[in-house]
């Protein structure tokens, strides 16, 4: 028995000196001592022992029992110094290594413009409001008094949604006016920008997703010199001190009168350059007094209120600003295009 013991005690010491791994180690001690280990398999023969022999191989069994858990309990700290110091070298750093050059975004060109229209606005007392982009046909145009046979009512012209041309996505910021009058108290001056759609093949002037910015007041007495006064000064303000104006009559549905406003061409001054394609003017927005129909159609007594609105495009002005010729620029996101802004 005792030879037994001392192979034991060769063969377990030397596995657990040579175990690299917790787990494994832990198979050891269970393989050794446990209940169905080795020393307890020894320890069963203790029976046929003489009565001197076996307290001494007791002893013995003992002293291997201990030495095995002194063996496996050292080995275990020296796996886990030997773990972490893996770890260590795998994830070590080498700080003389170039970094990453951590590139920081910025506004998009088109939002500066954005932002730069809002502060105007803002700094006149209007209120910026967000609306759905998805949209009722009666807002979209129904309420603007746009009757059922428009064309701009087309499929070939309106993403719809519904078989019945109900709802669609707003091919204009317009339908904001109603949802202003219908929620908000009197008077009302908002601007109102967003994303509107169209079905039109994109190239370098057309985009089936584009941006609007659609303006409002309402108050008592409010006149189109109020609409030309503040139309005036938002230009001068975005294009320069003294941006020579025009008021061209035109027509929509929902403002009577209704016109366009055109600056001249700060290119060639109203020469006729590319710029202003000859014209020596550039078309710059919508407007109009809201139709007295559209005021009533939103509970708004047109006898005693008035007001006017305007619709606006962001990228022609942001292609304006940024000297851009191409409108697929705006939205391809390329980075090369939008680092230079
Ligand atoms: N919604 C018109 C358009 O998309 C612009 C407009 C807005 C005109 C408000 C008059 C008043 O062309």
């Amino acid at each position: 028995m005792k030879q037994m013991l001392q192979e034991l005690r060769d063969a377990s010491l030397k596995a657990i000196l040579e175990c690299e791994d917790a787990e494994l180690l832990e198979s050891l001690r269970v393989k050794y001592l446990g209940k169905k280990g080795e020393l307890t398999a020894i320890l069963r023969q203790m029976g046929g022992l003489s009565a001197e022999e076996r307290p001494r191989m007791g002893q013995l069994a003992n002293k291997l029992r201990a030495d095995i858990e002194d063996a496996i309990e050292d080995r275990n700290k020296i796996i886990s110094a030997l773990k972490m110091e893996r770890r260590l070298i795998s994830e070590s750093v080498d700080v003389t290594l170039p970094g990453k050059k951590q590139s920081l975004g910025h506004k998009h060109p088109m939002y500066n413009v954005l932002d730069q229209i809002k502060d105007i606005f803002i700094g006149m007392g209007f209120e910026i409001v967000d609306g759905p982009e998805v949209e009722l046909a009666d807002y979209n145009f129904t309420k603007l008094n746009i009757d059922e046979a428009h064309p701009s009512r087309e499929w070939t012209d309106t993403f719809y949604f519904t078989e019945d041309s109900s709802i669609l996505l707003r091919t204009q910021t317009s339908p904001m006016q109603i949802h202003a009058m219908e929620t908000k108290e009197l008077p009302i001056r908002m601007i109102a920008p967003g994303r509107v759609y169209r079905k039109d093949e994109v190239d370098a002037t057309h985009s089936p997703m584009f941006h609007q910015i659609e303006g409002m007041v309402i108050d008592k007495g409010i006149t189109m010199a109020d609409l030309k006064a503040t139309l005036n000064l938002v230009v001068e303000k975005i294009y320069g001190e003294g941006t020579v104006t025009r008021f061209r009559p035109h027509h929509f549905p929902f403002t009577e009168p209704s016109c366009e406003l055109d600056i001249q061409c700060h290119k060639c001054g109203g020469v006729g350059c590319p710029t202003c394609k000859g014209e020596g003017w550039i078309e710059v927005l919508g407007a109009g007094m809201v139709h007295p129909k559209v005021l009533a159609g939103c509970g708004i007594d047109p006898d005693v209120y008035s007001g006017w609105a305007f619709g606006m495009g962001l990228e022609r002005l942001a292609l304006g600003e940024y000297k851009i010729n191409d409108l697929r620029l705006i939205f391809e996101n390329d980075k090369r295009f939008l680092e230079q802004f």
